[in-house]
């Protein structure tokens, strides 16, 4: 009774205020996005208390602990890399079209992503040449005065700023895949791995004792405030994409772990602060199969960095590398910063990766790459990657075709908001080859639980959730399917 009286005076409120106002969340829901795309977002059968109806169906026992004692990271966002690629395709279409696009993506009419990196001049996925923000036509700029954002960069800075004013909860990290090439010992940005380290006297053949680490620490400084003059807040930044990839094909730089440390504690860390920015450094931006590295740059620029950034391409990958590191580091704050979604990828590729990190301490994940064209680029003619299709495909027709990664991220994105905690649970199991079930829950800011379970078989599987505030929740999940419940407040 009470809540019926609830339910309609929040109905009531949210007819007559117009906007921004939540209905209070009473009764339980369920959206699913599946392998064969007949499920995106939909809503299917709620889960029902008690132990339900499993018929002859296959069942499965999950827990979670909703109780302050279950209580592990706290959410601050899902989404994507936008990369040269992406602003390059989206501004091909018509503004009404780009306007309905990125209200799909950064609001809740669709996915709400609120965690985008973006990548500082060229990558792999840029169209030719390969650039920086201060090129110089290859001459030492020890000034930084040929430092200047150029088209690309003005129109990354600018698509940021769009979805900053659609999206107020979002946060963006910057990432660095070559810095310019005059700051290299090897002088390019790319088209060589002999001498791909930056000049900072590190390897005692640069320039003076600490070569060009005070310009390079500059350039970021510049950057970021040349973004924020277009309105693109940056957030956070990682000094090397990739630290330990060393690629001719595309900007790439080796950086080692000591000198990763020693550049943010000596030279980007204090350069930042005395510009009065704000802006986080986080540590590596690379795989789980190094630990050692981030470990290295937080033991030397502790003072700086209390953020590490994985990746996901580790020949096995292993996200449990995330707990030991939080099990040694208890406060450090995590996050899977790049995995790709190829077209030829297993349907819940982009989900495994979602969820996979979170289960073990990660505070938010970003696929790679938001959008690309029908081509799966543009990309550099020299190496990009041209398999890495976007979340979202913009078709050479003026249209946009949300893909199935881009479901998958959603089921994640859309349920468990800014501010939500990961809770404990257990019950999630793969077995190797034939499917399985994991999950993950959150508790959100308003009081409601979100249960996101991705089924991997080839049959429909009936769940039970027990929770410890001492509730039970059934339903099914559907084959080979991502399944999101929204519980109400306790
Ligand atoms: C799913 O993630 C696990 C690690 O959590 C990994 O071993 C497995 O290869 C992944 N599968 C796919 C298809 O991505
Ligand atoms: C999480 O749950 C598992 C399984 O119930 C339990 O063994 C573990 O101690 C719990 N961890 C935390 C941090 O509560």
């Amino acid at each position: 009774m009470l809540s019926t009286i609830l339910a309609a005076l929040a109905g009531h409120v949210a007819l007559t205020g117009g906007h921004a106002i939540h209905k209070r969340v009473t009764t339980p829901a369920a959206y699913a996005s599946n392998s064969d795309g007949s499920y995106a977002l939909t809503s299917i059968t709620a889960p029902v208390q008690g132990a339900g109806s499993p018929g002859s169906e296959s069942t499965w026992k999950l827990t979670i602990d909703d109780t302050s004692s279950g209580y592990k990271q706290t959410i601050t966002g899902f989404g994507a890399a936008v990369t040269d690629a992406t602003v390059t395709s989206f501004n091909t279409l018509s503004s009404t079209e780009l306007n309905q696009l990125l209200n799909v993506l950064m609001t809740s009419t669709g996915a709400d992503f609120s965690l985008v990196r973006h990548t500082i001049g060229a990558s792999d996925l840029s169209g030719d040449p390969a650039y920086t923000y201060d090129d110089n036509g290859g001459a030492v700029d020890t000034s930084m005065s040929g430092f200047n954002l150029g088209d690309r960069g003005t129109a990354m800075a600018e698509m940021l700023a769009k979805m900053k004013s659609l999206q107020s909860d979002l946060k963006v990290l910057g990432s660095s895949w070559s810095p310019p090439a005059w700051m290299k010992l090897n002088g390019v940005i790319d088209g060589s791995t002999t001498n791909n380290n930056l000049n900072d006297g590190y390897l005692g053949s640069g320039v003076g004792s600490a070569g060009y680490s005070s310009e390079f620490a500059q350039y970021f400084v510049k950057y970021i405030q040349a973004y924020e003059a277009l309105g693109a807040n940056i957030n956070a930044i990682t000094i090397q994409n990739e630290p330990l990839n060393s690629q001719a094909g595309y900007p790439t730089m080796y950086m080692f772990d000591y000198e990763q440390g020693d550049l943010i504690q000596s030279y980007v860390g204090p350069a930042l602060a005395s510009a009065g920015l704000d802006t986080a450094v986080w540590a590596y931006d690379h795989n789980t199969d190094v630990p050692s590295f981030p470990q290295n740059v937080l033991n030397t620029a502790s003072q700086y960095v209390d953020t590490v950034a994985w990746h996901c391409y580790a020949s096995s990958v292993d996200w449990s590398v995330l707990t030991d590191f939080k099990n040694s580091n208890p406060d450090v704050t995590q996050y899977m910063t790049e995995c790709w979604t190829p077209a030829s990828g297993e349907w819940y590729q982009a989900s495994n990766f979602t969820i996979g990190p979170l289960q073990n301490w990660a505070s938010g994940v970003m696929a790679w790459t938001l959008g690309t064209d029908s081509s799966d680029g543009p990309h550099l003619s020299s190496g990009g990657c041209d398999t890495c299709q976007g979340l979202v495909t913009i078709n050479s027709d003026g249209t946009y075709t949300l893909e199935l990664a881009y479901y998958m991220m959603a089921q994640y994105s859309k349920f468990i908001p800014t501010g939500a905690i990961i809770l404990n649970g257990s019950g999630s199991y793969t077995y190797s080859g034939t499917g399985g079930i994991e999950s993950v829950a959150s508790l959100n800011p308003d009081g409601t639980r979100t249960v996101v379970i991705q089924n991997t078989f080839s049959n429909d599987v009936y769940v039970t959730v027990s929770t410890s505030s001492g509730q039970e929740w059934s339903g099914n999940v559907p084959t080979e399917s991502v399944v999101t419940w929204v519980l109400p407040a306790v």
